[in-house]
């Protein structure tokens, strides 16, 4: 018989205990990097369930306060704010309406708890008929040039209302020149603006655009969007948001692209934000319906996984009920 080796290393030594694991801990999961995104609709009374996304709702007007205080309770700093408003126009015209829906809800949210940071996402698709981020030219094809001075409307409209940061997630070239140049001329220069630098053209989107309204009439979004299967061209639209002027970068969607942050945080010094977008969380709620995975520790480990890919902020729908079971 042969004698066997003890072990060189032994790992577990530092596994033993709670206490242990806990002072070996690379990555830090708390409240303060969570970002919660918020669907308002115009004219909608209360509350309505959003049915691919279990457990997130559609706000009225008169249900955003209370939203507001109850993320405060929870130490969530930060809500990402989507429209839905009562009249669509090739345009999108009511995205950039002084009284329009997120207009109002920023103005509420921020009476009722003073403290949280609104940001206020950019895009055309929840207010156009067609659904797309911006206008058309007449071969159908988005019009990178014409969409530009709405965008920056719609940027200065939102910080009009007291918007903190300004989110774009059209994926237009030259939108963030455009965006800061249009809020610096009207006096935001405080706004800071927080690009979708490398949004990628993902199926995983697909719950958002039945809650936000927003799937496009005919055609898809890869001729804006990025293609799915590029790293290097994540750097370089990062690159370039920042020599536009972006003050903080993201990722979206996360879990399927934690290399592309990764990546993306070797090559930037900027606040890195990553977008677990709709899909992600769909998938998780349904195999946790089905009694397959435990919700909880899955929410846990995959947010804990985005941080460690190298993201500052993440922007979850989980962002609730994960503060909620750490309390
Ligand atoms: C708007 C926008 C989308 C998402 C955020 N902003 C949808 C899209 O590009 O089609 C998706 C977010 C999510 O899936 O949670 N353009």
């Amino acid at each position: 018989m042969v004698a066997m080796e003890a072990p060189v290393r032994r790992h577990r030594r530092l596994r033993r205990s709670e206490t242990i694991r806990a002072l070996v801990r690379e990555t830090e999961l708390t409240p303060s990097h969570l970002v919660y995104p918020i669907f308002v609709e115009a004219g909608l009374t209360g509350r309505e369930p959003i049915e691919p996304m279990p457990g997130q709702f559609r706000l009225g007007l008169d249900a955003v306060s209370e939203e507001a205080r109850e993320l405060g309770r929870l130490g969530i700093p930060a809500v990402l704010l989507f429209g839905i408003p009562e009249t669509k126009d090739e345009a999108g015209s009511s995205a950039w309406q002084p009284h329009g829906v997120v207009q109002e809800a920023i103005r509420r949210m921020k009476d009722a708890n003073p403290d949280l940071v609104t940001i206020g996402d950019v895009c055309l698709c929840e207010y156009t008929t067609h659904g797309h981020c911006g206008v058309l030219a007449p071969d159908g094809s988005v019009d990178n040039d014409r969409t530009l001075p709405l965008l920056a409307q719609m940027a200065v409209s939102l910080a009009e209302a007291g918007c903190d940061i300004i989110a774009p997630s059209d994926m237009m070239d030259g939108r963030v020149a455009a965006i800061r140049h249009a809020l610096d001329s009207a006096g935001f220069e405080q706004v800071a603006i927080l690009s979708y630098a490398a949004k990628f053209a993902s199926a995983f989107y697909g719950p958002f655009r039945v809650a936000a309204d927003s799937a496009p009439a005919f055609g898809d979004r890869r001729g804006y969007q990025m293609d799915p299967a590029n790293v290097r061209m994540a750097i370089d639209e990062v690159l370039t948001d920042v020599a536009e002027g972006a003050d903080m970068v993201m990722v979206k969607p996360a879990l399927p692209y934690l290399d592309v942050i990764r990546a993306v945080r070797e090559r930037t010094e900027l606040p890195l934000a990553a977008y677990n977008v709709s899909g992600e969380y769909a998938m998780l709620c349904a195999a946790a319906e089905r009694g397959w995975i435990d919700r909880e520790r899955a929410v846990h480990e995959a947010l804990t996984a985005i941080r460690r890919a190298g993201a500052d902020i993440v922007i979850t729908y989980h962002a609730k009920e994960w503060a909620r079971s750490r309390s």
